[in-house]
């Protein structure tokens, strides 16, 4: 299938999120300039120095501007973060938080950064009940969604232990493109249509992301951030200072105060990122390194591991026996997925569930499960940001970072240019009751102040006889970890390279509500068999977006994924 098809097809997925039917009507109409501009993108490309895969074509140039200069993947990826942050601010952002997973070549060593967002000190696991009921659109929208915000102190954090640039010269990319305007990517003008009636409601939302008549731009029409741009500015070369405990934060602060909001000057001044042990396991002769809890990447590792001589190769790519493989493995990951939270918090055992033996239990249950009673549709959602780099020296970095879902809270603070994000939607809003991306909140993950919401980012990077030879990561929420362990295995089990690795139709499967969703560009054959053999299945346009990098002697190949846009920049 063309790429144009692909883009196209991601765009008909945006719409299905919200007000499926007459937003799909008006965005059929703007189809064609999906079309043109994904034949004009580039979202593959090989390198022999290095290469940036991002779901933005400016962010990764401005990733590959460092990398030239003598920066290293570590001052590529933040540099890139923050420009993608400009770029599409409806998926990341200084206002969001998220997950760096760091391997430094010359001490052969893994690093993972937690700058994840964290509920305020005033939150309570029973703040969004009203009159005994959970009110779920309190945790997605306005300013009770909103955590702490952890992005600019885990790009500081990760620029001064590994980084060789200050902070004003990573951002200047940035604020280049938050000063001067960007042309909106068919990806943001849609976002933007699709919420324009939020987005008209927050008076810093629409002054920038609208038109003066109230009309969303189209793709290719320039943006322009001005406040954004000096926000970055004014975060100087200590961008901790300013941002938790400057004006940034006064202003931060006065604006949640104002709105009847719960994070003051002591969340923000409290604010910590976490450097946390990676973990690893190990699939077909690799090892594959992973973000611990409150990341997914235990859920993926786990999952590899029961697929692990399954002779996947002998069943076929994307064969129906493959698939069904493919998902009993993912449902019995999604159901251990309920004991992952936050480490800080609750004690959770992923020693245990990393072990040969549990990996094994996997794999039983996966071999004889039950049929499921047929359950409601999950729902879709396309933020986040997911980019990787890998530079000449060796080093790699697998970011992923969000604000939630589209345009987080849909609320900014106009005077900084900030986006707030809606992250705790992703704690249990009350045990048992689905999240934006139905996925059912368990005690574990249960509100607590200073505590981080679990996630379903799961950046990786993975290895051979000790080098680095692959990196994906994902958006999508829980599509992400469906998305990385089928890219993984394409390439891997597959041998595929990057750009077929991520355009290969997936499905997504997480237990509850147990039923699988299949890409339409799955064969129709392959779908009814899978019917065939009891599977209820929900056909999708597309699912979550994932971008990976192959890497051997100077030859770097990466690609970012057609259903969303963006761009492999190698040199
Ligand atoms: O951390 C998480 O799991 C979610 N906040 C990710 C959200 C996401 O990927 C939005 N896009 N679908």
């Amino acid at each position: 299938m063309s790429i144009a098809r692909r883009i196209q097809l991601w765009a008909d997925c945006s719409r299905a999120t919200a007000v499926f039917v007459a937003l799909a009507i008006a965005m059929s109409v703007a189809a064609p300039s999906y079309a043109a501009a994904a034949a004009a993108s580039d979202a593959s490309a090989v390198g022999v120095h290095g290469m940036v895969v991002s779901e933005s074509e400016d962010a990764a140039r401005a990733g590959v501007e460092i990398l030239k200069h003598g920066g290293n993947a570590v001052d590529s990826a933040v540099a890139t973060a923050l420009a993608v942050g400009v770029t599409n601010p409806a998926a990341c952002g200084i206002g969001g938080g998220g997950f760096m997973l760091i391997y430094i070549a010359k001490t052969h060593a893994f690093y993972a950064l937690d700058y994840r967002e964290t509920a305020p000190l005033q939150a309570r696991p029973d703040m969004y009940l009203r009159n005994g009921k959970p009110n779920e659109d309190l945790a997605r929208d306005g300013v009770l969604a909103v955590g702490v915000p952890g992005e600019i102190a885990g790009i500081d954090a990760a620029l001064r232990r590994f980084g060789t640039m200050k902070f004003q010269q990573i951002a200047a990319p940035a604020e280049k493109l938050a000063d001067g305007g960007f042309a909106a990517s068919p990806h943001l003008a849609g976002e933007i249509a699709r919420l324009a009636s939020k987005l008209k409601s927050d008076p810093g939302l629409s002054q920038v992301f609208l038109k003066p008549d109230g009309s969303a731009p189209k793709a290719g029409d320039m943006i322009v951030e001005k406040n954004l741009a000096a926000t970055l500015r004014s975060l100087g070369d200590d961008p901790v200072a300013n941002f938790y405990h400057g004006e940034v934060a006064t202003a931060l602060a006065a604006f949640m105060k104002a709105h009847g909001g719960l994070i003051g000057a002591a969340d923000l001044a409290d604010y910590r990122p976490v450097w946390r042990e990676p973990i690893h396991g190990r699939y077909e002769g690799y090892e594959v390194y992973a973000m611990p809890p409150p990341s997914s990447g235990g859920v993926v590792l786990e999952m590899l591991g029961a697929l692990e001589s399954g002779h996947l190769p002998g069943l076929g790519i994307n064969s129906p026996p493959y698939l069904a493989r493919l998902i009993e493995v993912m449902r019995q990951g999604f159901i251990d997925r309920e004991q992952y939270a936050d480490p800080s918090f609750v004690s959770v055992q992923i020693e245990r569930l990393l072990t040969p033996a549990h990996i094994q239990e996997l794999r039983e249950h996966a071999l004889h499960r039950k049929s499921p009673p047929p359950p409601p549709a999950p729902a879709h959602d396309h933020g986040t940001s997911n980019l990787l780099v890998a530079d000449k020296d060796g080093n790699v970095v697998a970011l992923t970072t969000t604000i939630n879902t589209v345009f987080g809270a849909k609320m900014s603070v106009p005077a900084l240019g900030l986006i707030l994000n809606d992250e705790m939607d992703d704690f249990a809003v009350a045990p048992g009751v689905p999240n934006a991306y139905r996925l059912e909140g368990e005690r574990a993950n249960e509100v607590r102040p200073g505590k981080r919401p679990l996630s379903s980012m799961t950046p990786i990077i993975v290895t051979r006889n000790g080098l680095p030879v692959m990196t994906t990561g994902g958006s999508g929420g829980p599509t992400i970890v469906s998305g990385v362990l089928q890219v993984t295995l394409n390439i891997l089990s597959f041998h595929l390279d990057p750009a077929s690795a991520v355009e290969e139709p997936r499905i997504h499967e997480q237990a509850a509500p147990d039923v699988v969703i299949v890409e339409e560009a799955m064969p129709a054959a392959t779908r009814s068999a899978l019917e065939q053999m009891g599977y209820q299945l929900k056909v999708v346009p597309a699912l979550g977006a994932v971008g990976a990098i192959t890497i051997a002697p100077a030859n770097f190949r990466g690609a970012f994924d057609p259903r969303k846009g963006g761009g492999a920049v190698g040199y």
